[in-house]
């Protein structure tokens, strides 16, 4: 298994669109540019929603207010995130593909995503939802307290893959 992805890496780094990234300075530093843009507006974003969440930011708006402010911006940054990203992975498929802490981050991103999709939906049927009994209430402080620490380690990983070594 970990043969046949060293060899799917060697072929996608010897590609003609990996080698074009890989001599074109302006590229690599652009493209990290975009995706750091996009980290901020998408952890800005968890961020003003979790507060909401836990009920120590804009308590006096409803969390489907807060909601319909912030996820948009978090449902857009992600498919930004997805392609710098696969630009980035492009360049030099193995740093990020043989990179344990890269599975890790995109384990993170799906198991974030998942939560601010639980946030998400029982707004569309109930706008109240999360503002009504106390037993709610405490629902959504927890996945607050979950999502946020699962975000910032998504940003730590994002940086440490640099420095850990791939297989
Ligand atoms: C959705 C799919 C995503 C993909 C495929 C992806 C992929 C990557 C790749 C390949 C790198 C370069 C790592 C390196 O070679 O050193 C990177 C860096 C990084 N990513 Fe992502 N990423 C994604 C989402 C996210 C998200 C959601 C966040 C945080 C909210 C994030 C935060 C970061 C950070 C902070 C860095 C380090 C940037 C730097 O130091 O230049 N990424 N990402």
């Amino acid at each position: 298994m970990l043969r046949l992805l060293d060899a799917f890496c060697e072929r996608l780094s010897a590609s003609p669109l990996s080698q074009a990234i890989q001599s074109t300075d302006w590229v690599i530093p652009t493209v990290q540019t975009v995706h750091i843009l996009a980290v901020a507006a998408v952890m800005s974003s968890i961020l003003m929603l979790n507060l909401r969440l836990i009920g120590v930011r804009a308590r006096s708006e409803s969390v489907a207010s807060v909601a319909a402010r912030f996820i948009p911006v978090v449902w857009s940054g992600l498919p930004v995130l997805l392609a710098t990203g696969a630009i980035l992975i492009l360049a030099e498929p193995a740093r990020a593909l043989q990179n344990p802490v890269f599975i890790l981050k995109m384990t993170l991103v799906s198991l974030a995503a998942g939560l601010t999709l639980a946030c998400q939906i029982p707004l569309r049927r109930d706008h109240e939802f999360w503002d009504g009994s106390s037993s709610r209430r405490r629902l959504a402080r927890l996945i607050a307290c979950l999502s946020l620490p699962i975000w910032v380690a998504i940003v730590f990983a994002g940086r440490w893959i640099a420095y850990v070594q791939s297989h």
